[in-house]
């Protein structure tokens, strides 16, 4: 791979920056001074550094956001996309979003150019969990909760076995394994109440980490990596 390629997949500089980088004596490539980013270099095992810091070059790179409200879960739309929340450069390294989120719902979306596992994840034969914590219009009960739970008819479809909680009779979590276009609105809508807010908490093995606001974002963890890709597997 070309130095330059590696380091834009690497989030660190723009193709073109690497080149002045480079020409200015800031890059070193196994401990030497490399000043012409056309040099190939192997991304798996090769120490860039740029001004002295370690650039490390990964295959696939998975972020998680915290959606705001008003926000497009695509690449290319007429309005804001949630790839506006996020640094250039992931544009140019085919980053996009795993999933959509509708655009009035907040909360975890992952972000990803692993195009393969992403598609894994999101494949409804292999029902990996979605968590949404929810607040809705019209007071449910026990009865409303079990109907949602067995499934109820979503417009020409009944929706899979899914897990409610109520914490109040107007808030809770759900819990769901199918993806479909407003699945869960249209789910509450089926017996008789409609979201008023919904916020993904949890994808597959992975958590809302609270510490993000609104339009913020973080890389995955090690650890969180490897679970997403185990849950891919
Ligand atoms: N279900 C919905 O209705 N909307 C979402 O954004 C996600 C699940």
């Amino acid at each position: 791979m070309r130095l330059d390629k590696y380091l834009s997949e690497a989030a660190a500089s723009s193709r073109s920056e690497a080149a002045r980088a480079a020409r200015a004596g800031r890059i070193t490539v196994d401990g030497v001074t490399v000043r012409d980013c056309s040099v190939h270099i192997d991304p798996e095992s090769a120490e860039v550094t740029l001004d002295g810091k370690r650039v490390l070059w990964r295959r696939f790179t998975y972020v998680m956001l915290n959606k705001p409200k008003g926000y497009v879960s695509s690449t290319e739309d007429s309005g804001r996309t949630v790839m506006d929340l996020l640094p250039d450069a992931f544009k140019k390294m085919n980053m996009f979003p795993c999933g959509r989120l509708d655009v009035d719902t907040t909360g975890l979306l992952l972000i990803t150019n692993d195009g393969e596992r992403a598609h894994r994840l999101l494949s409804p034969a292999r029902h990996v969990a979605k968590i949404y914590a929810f607040v809705i219009t019209d007071p449910i009960g026990e009865d409303e909760r079990a109907r949602l739970e067995q499934g109820v008819d979503i417009g020409g479809h009944i929706s899979a076995p899914s897990t409610v909680r109520l914490d109040t009779p107007t808030s809770g979590e759900i819990t769901i394994t199918e993806g479909k276009f407003h699945q869960i609105k249209r789910m509450f809508h089926a017996v008789g109440s409609e979201i008023s807010e919904l916020e993904r908490v949890a994808f597959g093995p992975l958590t809302l980490d609270r510490s993000l606001g609104h339009g913020e974002y973080r890389y995955l963890t090690d650890e969180e990596e490897a679970a997403l890709i185990a849950a891919a597997e």
